[in-house]
């Protein structure tokens, strides 16, 4: 069982669970329809943003399979961000994590510092044998980032499902324990 506390530091950032004071930083990006493009949500309005806000304050342990572990993500003392992950299997030790940020703070590698913690608490605390992302293929920054952590691009689902009332492709990413030991990221997670 994984439960988060305390804040996380990186070497930029604080990770941490979401606190109801964090509402107006979250809308500042939860609101645009740019973040929004390619999750399942649209951009939300004030109170779908509380609502949202109150269900991620309590998505800070990881228990049983299905539960997901939420993060808020600090910088210059406001949050940007967040990080998620997903326990999807405890029998095959399966995991996915996701990432979703300002585009004030797009560009700087935020992302991926943030992204690396989720990795590590799913390989080294969770003990995962296996984490995925997923994204839509023309979320060139998503995938870009999974990429830049050296994940495997592993499948193209081409018109896979109906997104925002259109077909929708799907790119797999995976890395696996041995690749994440292996990888530079284990060791010196600097991004
Ligand atoms: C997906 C998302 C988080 C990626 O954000 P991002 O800013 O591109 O990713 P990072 O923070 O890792 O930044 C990487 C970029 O910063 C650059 N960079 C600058 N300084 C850097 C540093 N110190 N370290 C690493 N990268 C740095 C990199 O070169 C890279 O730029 P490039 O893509 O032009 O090569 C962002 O596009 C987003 O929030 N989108 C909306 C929500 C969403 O769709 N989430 C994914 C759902 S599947």
């Amino acid at each position: 069982m994984i439960e988060i506390r305390d804040a996380i530091r990186t070497r930029r950032l604080v990770l941490r669970p979401f606190e109801a004071a964090d509402e107006d930083d979250m809308y500042a990006f939860e609101s645009l329809p740019e973040v929004a493009r390619y999750l399942y949500n649209g951009p939300r309005s004030r109170a779908e943003n509380a609502a949202e806000l109150a269900r991620r304050q309590k998505l800070t342990v990881l228990r049983d399979e299905g539960d997901a572990l939420v993060l808020a993500v600090e910088a210059d003392g406001r949050v940007i961000g967040y990080v998620l992950l997903e326990w999807l299997s405890e029998r095959h030790r399966q995991g996915e994590f996701g990432f979703v940020f300002h585009p004030g703070y797009h560009g700087q590698g935020y992302a991926s510092e943030a992204a690396v913690e989720m990795l590590r608490i799913g390989f080294e605390e969770l003990g995962l044998h296996r984490v995925i992302g997923r994204c839509d293929p023309r979320n060139e920054g998503s995938w870009r980032l999974m990429e830049r952590l050296g994940m495997r691009r592993e499948a193209y689902f081409v018109e896979s499902e109906i997104f925002k009332g259109e077909w929708g492709s799907e790119l797999h990413y995976a890395l696996l324990a041995t690749e994440w030991r292996a990888s530079r990221w284990a060791t010196a997670p600097e991004v």
